[in-house]
């Protein structure tokens, strides 16, 4: 790459290099049928309507009260939304289907491996189990309504069965992602201060059976040293009554709950009438900081927020078989496997496994097996698919009619592969740009009404208002081709209520940076810093170009640098350590390290090993970096701020720009030489970076000043 290619891209230089990509319109098939089908729905949306249009959303729920005031604003930005309503979350869910759907399947569970038979979990089993699984967690536990109750589970149908049995009984579930570590599990369960942990003994990945009740022992341990004793573990076993784990269970402490639940047999459990601004679950995610984020989220506002967008968006009839792609351990899983379906009565599909097991075509034999219309998954799968299998979707027939991309940018030429082979060309996508602070979607195409555009997540969705703005709080206008941070100017009832015990945090990180006036309770002072970049094309549509803070999107997980950093912290040889992006072809970007040891000690392979495997056992097998480069000394600022871009750009083969400012700008040709040439021999050479992705990579670590 030459030097000018790689200059760091000015927000405007984007606008140079950026490639329009042409409109593809809905199928006349999938307009047809389509719940949003008539243009008016955006009428109805329209900020004139605000905030009494998300009654609709509301309506589509059961409650047993309703409000008297759709938006409270009294608190701001501590929303409160439907205030006065009362309902159940597990009810609507699950026990209201039952009159018309009791034999019809909620979950369809896939094993991983094919040899195991797919289990369909009907609405009136599914009504069963959550019942004896409440009265389990309420009889045997002890547990009431506000406790927290931590899961670390995998993807079996036993995860919902528990996350709904928490919402039965008002009780504020928070699942851990079961790829993370024991100790990231301990530092969550400390966080929320839940007494019970929740996991499984084992279950299989890649053909593997994994020991996950280990991590269970980490778990503990971690939290006792945060000062937080866990009374119960209950732990389900993969296959019940055969225990795969190599952990003893402890005695008076671990409890399996095949055994345990014969007690609680048929036993039902009266849904608990919950206001409509009790928190339903925490889901935590990276920020800046080494603490993890517990997002707060509500009953009322969330529940009715994912079933309006799983309906309009996802376009989710009864009668679909859905499968959403992602993990319940993470927000995608929670609105959009577990709550937005199951709260439209559909019926929902899960798989244990990974996408490639045992080989490239199987997602499209699950969806041709079962009947799947609806598919959704992150970019990551689709490049994986597509680079494993690039022929595998002709082999099967499957017919989607939609489909959606959620996580990362997707790449336009990635895209077109979903298009035109996953989808067959008779499925319309949307690309649905949000977070895990969110609740659900915050900018998509309505797929029947708008135009997909490879690349584009569309407008802001239904009853959202976003905004671009510049450092100065000045607005970035549609078209000016100039990128900023991207707003939404108005609350939503999806909006997370704050974090779990950090209610300052939550006002600084999302509202503080825009707020005109401090003292205000109205919305319109108040723009949430989703903590993106984006451009806004002329036609309306965003294009999210990542973010500006210090998270890297690891296959469409966040992780937090300064986590990474910490976990590298804990070698004892370590003095000093940080986390870059690197462009990846399959997982967007990946993680690599660089550490300066303390005086004295030399450099090794065991000490790069040691520091991936502390990063593994930190927070998890997902956050492994592909390389850690120990290197003499950091290159540094006069004030000592180690500068992240310099390495980034080296890690990346970009420009790394005016480095004669640092206190030691000798130390930039030496890393350089180190890192490029051990990865030119490795054959690591990135290929050309887009000037966005340059961007990217030359402003990362801005945040930190
Ligand atoms: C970050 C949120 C909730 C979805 C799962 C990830 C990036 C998310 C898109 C998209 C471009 C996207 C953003 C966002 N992101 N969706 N469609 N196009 N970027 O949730 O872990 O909270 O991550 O993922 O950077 O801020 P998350």
């Amino acid at each position: 790459m030459t030097a000018e290619q790689a200059a760091p891209a000015s927000a405007a230089q984007i606008a140079v290099h950026w490639r329009e990509e042409e409109y593809r319109h809905p199928p006349a098939r999938f307009i047809a049928q389509a719940n949003a089908g008539d243009p008016r729905i955006l009428e109805r949306f329209g900020e004139d309507h605000f905030p009494e249009c998300f009654k609709e959303y509301a309506d589509l729920l059961s409650w047993d009260a309703y409000w008297h005031t759709t938006l409270d604003t009294s608190n701001a930005p501590f929303w409160r939304w439907f205030v006065g309503g009362r309902l159940n979350a597990c009810y609507n869910c699950v026990d209201r289907h039952l009159p018309s759907s009791r034999n019809k399947a909620a979950f369809i569970w896939v094993p991983e491996p094919e040899t195991e038979r797919t289990e369909a979990v009907t609405y009136q089993e599914l009504y069963r189990r959550v019942n004896e699984f409440a009265a389990l967690l309420r009889d045997f536990c002890r547990v009431r309504v506000g406790d927290r109750v931590t899961f670390h589970l995998p993807m079996v149908p036993e995860l919902p069965v528990s996350m709904l049995a928490c919402a039965r009984l008002g009780v504020v579930h928070s699942e851990v992602f079961g790829g993370f570590s024991g100790s990231a599990c301990g530092d969550r369960i400390a966080d929320s201060g839940s007494h019970i942990l929740v996991t499984m003994d084992g279950y299989y990945r890649n053909g593997e059976l994994i020991d996950h009740k280990a991590k269970a022992d980490e778990a503990l341990a971690t939290a006792r040293k945060l000062g937080m004793e866990v009374d119960k573990v209950l732990v389900w076993r993969r296959h019940p009554g055969r225990y795969a784990s190599a952990s003893p269970m402890v005695d008076g402490r671990d409890y399996f709950v095949d055994d345990l639940i014969k007690e609680y047999r048929g036993l039902l459990v009266e849904p608990v009438s919950m206001p409509a601004e009790a928190p339903l679950f925490l889901m935590y995610t990276s920020g800046t900081t080494a603490r993890p984020k517990g997002c707060q989220h509500s009953t009322g506002g969330y529940l009715a927020y994912v079933a309006g967008t799983s309906k309009y968006y996802q376009d989710i009839h009864p009668e679909d078989t859905y499968w959403c792609f992602a993990d319940i351990g993470w927000i995608t899983g929670h609105s959009y496997i577990v709550y937005g379906p199951l709260a439209l009565g559909t019926t929902s599909v899960l798989y244990e496994g990974v996408p490639t097991y045992p080989d490239p075509g199987r997602p499209w034999r699950i969806a041709e097996r079962l009947g799947v219309t609806i598919f959704h998954t992150a970019p990551t799968t689709i490049r994986m698919l597509r680079k494993l299998g690039p022929d595998e979707p002709a082999k099967y027939d499957y017919h989607f009619k939609h489909m959606t991309t959620v996580g990362e940018p997707i790449e336009p030429d990635v895209w077109r592969w979903y298009y035109e082979v996953v989808g067959k060309r008779e499925a319309v996508i949307v690309d649905t740009w949000w977070q895990t602070e969110n609740g659900g979607f915050l900018g998509s195409t309505l797929p029947a009404l708008q135009p997909m555009k490879p690349g584009s997540c569309g407008p802001g969705v239904l009853g959202i208002y976003p905004v671009i703005y510049d450092e100065d709080r000045n607005v970035v206008e549609a078209g000016s081709g100039r990128a900023g941070n991207i707003c939404i100017r108005n609350p939503w009832p999806g909006i997370f209520q704050t974090i779990w015990g950090q209610p300052e945090r939550f006002v600084q990180l999302y509202y503080e940076k825009y707020c005109r006036n401090k003292d205000s309770t109205d919305w319109h002072d108040w723009p949430y810093l989703a903590g993106d970049g984006a451009v806004q094309a002329p036609d309306g549509y965003f294009r999210i170009l990542g973010r500006i803070d210090d998270v890297i999107n690891v296959a469409g997980h966040r992780l937090g640098t300064k986590e990474l950093e910490s976990a590298s912290l804990t070698v004892a040889e370590v003095a000093e350590a940080a986390a870059v992006p690197v462009v990846d072809e399959l997982r967007g970007r990946v993680v690599e390290m660089y550490v300066a040891l303390k005086p004295g000690i030399a450099a090794s392979a065991e000490i790069e090993a040691k520091v991936a495997g502390a990063i593994e056992t930190e927070i998890g097998k997902i956050a492994r970096p592909r390389s850690v480069w120990i290197v003499p000394d950091m290159p540094k600022t006069r004030s000592g701020k180690i500068m992240r871009r310099v390495i980034a750009g080296i890690s990346n083969f970009a420009d790394v720009g005016d480095v004669s400012t640092l206190a030691n700008p000798e130390i930039v040709d030496d890393i350089r030489h180190r890192v490029q040439g051990v990865k030119v021999s490795r054959g690591e050479v990135p290929r050309e970076l887009s000037s966005q992705e340059v961007e990217e990579i030359t402003a990362f670590g801005r945040a930190e000043g």
